[in-house]
């Protein structure tokens, strides 16, 4: 069978050296030090950019910039999603102003969810989610492509950008991004561009300036199409947008997690037996067929779900996790125990963010609804 990987749809194994190869982005290395205090980076979840340097360096002389992303407002929110939003919040605590964008239409055009349905799932699902993981309301701007805002010329600014971008591109270059393509996916897609270089325009962030887009890799034919389109574009002028690409979080069987497959993913208000059965019942395991081959020839963390749920969320502590690691791997820890210390480290950390979660949801609702 063939893989999938495009904007739409990702079914396979991913083997994300080729994907660098392939798309031509570059590792990221050497980056501050404020960044390696960030398991994300230290331990390489994000691990690739295009145009980073032009964001570190307005960091670094502490000027203005700006961190944009959007969310396909379906299904359950669940602990991948966290990649993201952790993103966020650290780029909006060393000053970032954040955008982010409620793919609505996107939603519609791509997979015919209706424009009420997806404001119901961005609130309950997604906003709620953001403001209980820390994502702060300040310097903060969220908005539904259906509606961006009601004041007129800046609306009227961001959809005339869409419009603009689509003078700029063939179709034969539609075609060499995507493969197959629809007119509502090509109309998403310009929408998208315009997403990623509205914060630019005059009505909005007033001139050209550094936004960051943080992506998962799938979402990079939209930043290529998007970044070729406006360099071709004289007026308005764009800076060069930049990117990030983070790792898919694993899925409970392996692969991606992902909102459409219930048996893929544990949601963010899953209760503490549902996280234990699930864990229990489907995460992947590393170990070995029977208890003493395993105690003899050790397990494999690399491709242990439960390892990796603790390197990519839930054990900041490198020197445990190593410990873990180690153990794991020389066969004293077993399946059963390392399942055993995700499942609580989960609901730990739910126990406190589902009692955030309550009142997030309620100031989604004053905030967005
Ligand atoms: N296409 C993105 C997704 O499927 C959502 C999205 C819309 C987006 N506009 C964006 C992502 C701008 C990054 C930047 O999740």
């Amino acid at each position: 069978m063939k893989d999938t990987f495009n904007p739409w749809e990702v079914l396979g194994d991913i083997d994300y050296g080729k994907l660098i190869k392939k798309f031509g982005l570059k590792e990221l290395e050497e980056l501050p030090k404020i960044f390696m205090e960030n398991v994300l980076f230290r331990r390489k979840i994000v691990f690739a950019h295009r145009d980073i340097q032009r964001v570190l360096e307005a960091i670094h002389g502490k000027k203005p910039f700006v961190v944009m992303t959007g969310l396909m407002p379906t299904g359950k929110f669940h602990i991948g999603h966290m990649l993201l939003v952790q993103q966020l919040i650290f780029y909006q605590e060393l000053g970032a102003k954040i955008y982010i964008a409620v793919a609505d239409l996107e939603a519609y055009n791509a997979r015919g969810q209706s424009l009420e349905e997806s404001r119901k799932i961005a609130l309950e699902e997604y906003i709620s989610n953001y403001f209980a993981l820390g994502l702060k309301k300040k310097n903060c701007e969220i908005y539904s492509q259906s509606d961006r805002s009601e004041d007129g010329k800046k609306s009227g600014a961001y959809y005339g950008l869409q419009n603009l971008l689509a003078r700029h591109i063939t179709f034969n270059e539609f075609k060499a991004v995507y493969g197959e393509i629809t007119p509502g996916k090509m109309v998403a897609s310009l929408l998208q561009a315009s997403d990623m270089l509205h914060p630019q325009l005059r009505e909005f962030e007033g001139k050209p300036l550094p936004v960051l887009v943080p992506v998962g890799a799938d979402q990079d034919p939209h930043l290529r199409l998007a970044r070729d389109v406006s360099q071709r574009i004289k007026t308005p002028r764009f800076m060069q947008l930049s990117s990030t690409y983070h790792i898919f979080a694993p899925g409970l069987g392996g692969g991606k997690m992902s909102a459409s497959d219930p048996n893929s993913f544990i949601a963010m208000d899953d209760s503490p037996e549902v996280v234990k059965k699930k864990i229990n019942k489907y995460a992947f395991s590393g170990g070995q067929a029977t208890l003493e081959e395993h105690r003899k020839l050790g397990g494999n963390p690399d491709v242990d779900v439960s390892y990796q749920y603790l390197r990519v969320f839930f054990e900041p502590d490198d020197k445990k996790l190593e410990e873990i690691y180690r153990l794991y791997k020389q066969g004293e820890l077993t399946t059963g125990d390392l399942k055993k210390i995700t499942i609580e480290k989960i609901n730990n950390f739910f126990k406190v963010h589902q009692r955030k979660l309550v009142k997030a949801r309620k100031e989604a609702e004053k905030y967005f609804g």
